[in-house]
Order: C-alpha cells, then sequence, then structure tokens
C-alpha cells in the first residue's frame, strides 16, 4: 500500500500539510467545481494524488474534516464503484450523502437544469452527477454555488483517472515518465486518462480502432499540456505497436452505457483490441494491466490477463476511494478542519 510512507520513500520530503501543491490546490479549489480533469492543474493532480495517498494511510487523521457536510448524488446510468466510493467516502469524513436515481428520468426533464442547481444548492454542499449529456453537467456547474463533481459524463470520467494514476504511483512509485498505454474506444475514460497522464508527465499512447479516435478537442488540450510537461501524446490504430515498452495497459468496455444500440456494429471492429496474453507479452515484462471496471470478461480483456498478477484493476477500484475523498476535502475546504493543518 503506498501512503505516507511510500510517497515519502520515493523522495516526497516535504509533510503532507506543508506540501506547497496541496497548500495551493487548498485555497484555489475550495468551492470550485470538477467537471473535467482540464479544470485542474499539474500542480491540483499532485496535489489530490499526494492528499489521497495520505488520507489512505491515515484515514483517522480526517474522519471529522466534512462533518455535517451533506452531498446529493444524482445518476442518470448505472454505478458500483463511483456511488459507493462518493458515499462511503463522505461517511468516513463526517459527512452524509443522499443517492438520487436518475436512470428513469434525465436530469432537465421534469424541471430545468438551471432550476435543480438553485434549489440543490440551499441545501446541500456538493452535487456529483452521472449523466450521459456532458452538458448538463458543466450547465448544473454554471448554475449551482457548491461545487458540482462530474462522476462520469459521455465525454469524461475525472474521478477514475485520478484513481488510476494514484494507483500507478503506488506501483511505481511516480507517474512521470511511465509509458502508459490505452488500447480500445478512445471514450471517456480515455479522455480523462490523457489529460490526467499529460498533467502528471507520463507518455500516453492511445490505440483505437480508425473512427473511434479521442475527441480532438481532448487529443489538442493533452498534447498542450503534454508538451509543457515534457512528454508525449501518441494515438496509433496498432495495439501491437502501441503497447510495445510499455509500463502499463489499459482497456475499457468497447461499448459504453448508452451506447449499446452499438455492440453487434463494434464487436467485429474491436475484436483485434482485445487485451489478451499475446498482446500483454508485447508490453514490457513488468507492466501492469488496468481497467476501470465493469469489465466485459473475454471481450476487451482475458480472464488470463485481468486475473493475472500483473492486473492492478482491484486496486485502481480501492484508490476510488480514497482519490475522491481527496478531492472532496479540496472542494469542500476540509483540511481547515484536520489538525495538521490547522495547527
Ligand atoms: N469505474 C466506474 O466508474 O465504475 P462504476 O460504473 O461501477 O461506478
Ligand atoms: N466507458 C464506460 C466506463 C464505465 C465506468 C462507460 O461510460 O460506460
Amino acid at each position: 500500500m503506498a501512503s505516507r510512507a511510500t510517497m515519502e520513500g520515493k523522495g516526497t520530503a516535504v509533510p503532507v500539510e506543508k506540501d506547497p501543491d496541496i497548500l495551493a490546490a487548498a485555497a484555489r479549489m475550495a468551492g470550485e467545481d470538477l467537471c473535467s480533469i482540464a479544470d485542474l492543474s499539474s500542480g491540483e493532480v499532485r496535489a489530490i494524488l499526494r492528499l489521497g495517498h495520505d488520507v489512505k494511510g491515515n484515514p483517522r487523521e480526517y474522519r471529522h474534516a466534512l462533518d455535517g457536510k451533506q452531498m446529493v448524488l444524482m445518476f442518470e446510468k448505472a454505478s458500483l464503484r463511483t456511488r459507493l466510493a462518493f458515499e462511503t467516502g463522505i461517511n468516513t469524513l463526517g459527512g452524509n450523502a443522499i443517492f438520487v436515481d436518475q436512470t428513469n428520468q434525465p436530469l432537465g426533464e421534469r424541471e430545468t437544469i438551471a432550476d435543480v442547481a438553485r434549489n440543490l444548492e440551499r441545501w446541500v454542499d456538493v452535487i456529483v452527477l452521472r449523466t450521459y449529456a456532458h452538458d448538463t453537467i458543466t450547465e448544473m456547474a454554471a448554475n449551482a454555488r457548491v461545487p458540482v463533481i462530474n462522476a462520469l459524463s459521455d465525454f469524461e470520467h475525472p474521478c477514475q483517472a485520478l484513481a488510476d494514476f494514484m494507483a500507478l504511483e503506488e506501483h511505481f512509485g511516480t507517474a512521470t515518465g511511465l509509458n502508459f498505454t490505452y488500447v480500445g474506444d478512445g471514450n471517456n475514460v480515455c479522455h480523462s486518462l490523457m489529460l490526467a497522464g499529460a498533467q502528471l508527465g507520463a507518455n500516453v499512447t492511445v490505440a483505437t480502432p480508425r473512427g473511434y479516435s479521442p475527441d480532438i478537442e481532448i487529443v489538442t488540450k493533452a498534447r498542450e499540456i503534454a508538451e509543457a510537461n515534457g512528454c508525449e501524446i501518441r494515438l496509433l490504430q496498432d495495439p501491437q505497436a502501441a503497447v510495445e515498452s510499455a509500463d502499463a495497459v489499459y482497456t475499457d468496455v468497447c461499448v459504453s452505457m448508452g451506447m449499446e444500440h452499438e455492440s453487434t456494429k463494434r464487436a467485429p471492429i474491436f475484436r483485434p483490441f482485445q487485451v489478451n496474453e499475446a498482446l500483454m507479452s508485447k508490453a514490457a515484462p513488468h507492466a501492469v494491466f488496468m481497467h476501470c471496471l465493469p469489465a466485459r470478461r473475454n471481450e476487451e480483456v482475458t480472464d488470463a490477463v485481468i486475473d493475472s498478477p500483473q492486473s492492478i484493476v482491484f486496486e485502481q477500484a480501492e484508490n476510488r476511494l480514497h482519490a475522491q475523498k481527496a478531492l472532496l476535502l479540496l472542494l469542500l475546504g476540509g483540511l481547515a478542519n484536520v489538525k495538521a493543518f490547522s495547527s
């Protein structure tokens, strides 16, 4: 497990409460939204991860940090990890979660999103949304005076990427300089990973079938960030070439929630992009396998890979809790209630 000891082991000499990235993030992020990884600076991504490691190693230090804070989760799509990590996360920080199932009534249908925002902000301290349209999240954020968090939209999944890079830091000590390869659909998860990888100085290679590459706006943004951080973003169509020298190989379903009508069309297109033992053997011998889950076993990844010792998928899932707790602490100003930070 990572935590304070590991992070000190990799040369982080400053205590967490004096970490300049965390102090700057606490000042800038309080009251803000997280719609996209691009809302964060590199220092803020580093801050969330460092704080996440500390929360994981020392959960008791933070257990009253968000006393009395109320969180609402409004989800238009199914969830196991994101919902449970947010609910257990706020509960273990002293706050409370209220879940609203929107799977049968998308947000904006019964009343405008702006009107929903103007109601919610009077009762709760943070709004967590899982939606089809990314615009639903940005519209809520534009209209609510409390932080709004993207818990997955059709465009991004920022909370996932934060937990994933936390898992990589645990495994490799740092994400900087890592060769990170994503194989599969250029989707929401892929977008957030590209941005987060670039923020942390990882070389990100993405291999997708032609016509399924990541959105150009994300590619441009990720390349801009990568240039500033001395790393690169490559887009390929050949999964074999993409995994060569990879330290981490990541995949996701080829049919995301809401795209089920494309299943039959997509299956043969994505078959050559399956992560199996033959593909993993082309990566570095020490490479880890990653997946955001849920996986469609023996479709985008074989049992032999996801159940192998190389797989860190449950470490990723575990870190959803700690990364999201760190994010809540920063957006809700919770560090002011943590002894080490306030003394
Ligand atoms: N990875 C992820 O977001 O899982 P859930 O869909 O179960 O929340
Ligand atoms: N890309 C997937 C991720 C699920 C966590 C989807 O959007 O369904």
